[in-house]
């Protein structure tokens, strides 16, 4: 089956995204990945320092080479500088396309990651190799729940101590997964 290439750069109404840069790790230090709130359900701990982030920035940009793996872009408001979030997909299993989203604390509750991911489901359904839009959060993260439902991903699962969340502890924890078909 051919795996689909996204664009390297897109934009919705408010924002533009582009793969992430190692030189942009010290912004997105600052606006979000430092945040413990903002990471509390996401499957890394906050960073500390700008460097290990620079480095995974530049693992980004070697998948976004071979178009294999987590293909991740920095989101910015439309003609500003500063990071405000990103947005990521990979397309496993084949066929299928799963999606991640984090946005800094101080732009939540615009709409944004419903903008975003809004994009990305259809952009992935439009192509002819995809049957399958999805993601997944934890069980009690309300806000991501309602962000999959607002995007089209119907409720569709809950997987029982599926994932565990280095935030939260060892414990796997309940996820729920929406999702859409065609
Ligand atoms: C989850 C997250 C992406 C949502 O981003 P956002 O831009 O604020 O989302 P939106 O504004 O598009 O929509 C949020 C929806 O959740 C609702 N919501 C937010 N917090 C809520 C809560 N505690 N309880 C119930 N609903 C909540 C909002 O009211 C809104 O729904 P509405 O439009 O029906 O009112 C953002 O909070 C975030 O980046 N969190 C940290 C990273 C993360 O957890 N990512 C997801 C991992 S699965």
């Amino acid at each position: 089956m051919n795996r689909p290439r996204p664009p390297a750069t897109f934009a919705t109404a408010r924002l533009a995204a582009h793969p992430p840069r190692p030189e942009d790790a010290p912004a997105v230090l600052a606006a979000y990945a430092g945040d413990p709130e903002v990471t509390r359900y996401l499957a890394w701990k906050p960073y500390v320092r700008h460097e290990p982030l620079a480095v995974f920035f530049a693992e980004c940009a070697a998948q976004w080479a071979s178009g294999h793996g987590h293909l991740a872009w920095l989101l910015r408001f439309k003609g500003t500088a500063t990071p405000i979030g990103s947005c990521g997909l990979t397309f496993e299993p084949a066929g299928t396309a799963m999606f991640g989203y984090v946005f800094a604390r101080s732009v939540w509750g615009r709409g944004l990651a419903t903008e975003t991911l809004q994009f990305l489901v259809d952009w992935s359904l439009a192509q002819p190799s995809i049957h399958r839009a999805w993601a997944m959060c934890h069980a009690e993260h309300t806000a991501s729940v309602r962000v999959m439902e607002k995007a089209g991903l119907a409720r569709e699962a809950l997987l029982r101590r599926w994932h565990v969340f280095p935030n939260l502890g060892p414990d796997p924890r309940d996820c729920i997964v929406g999702a859409k078909v065609k």
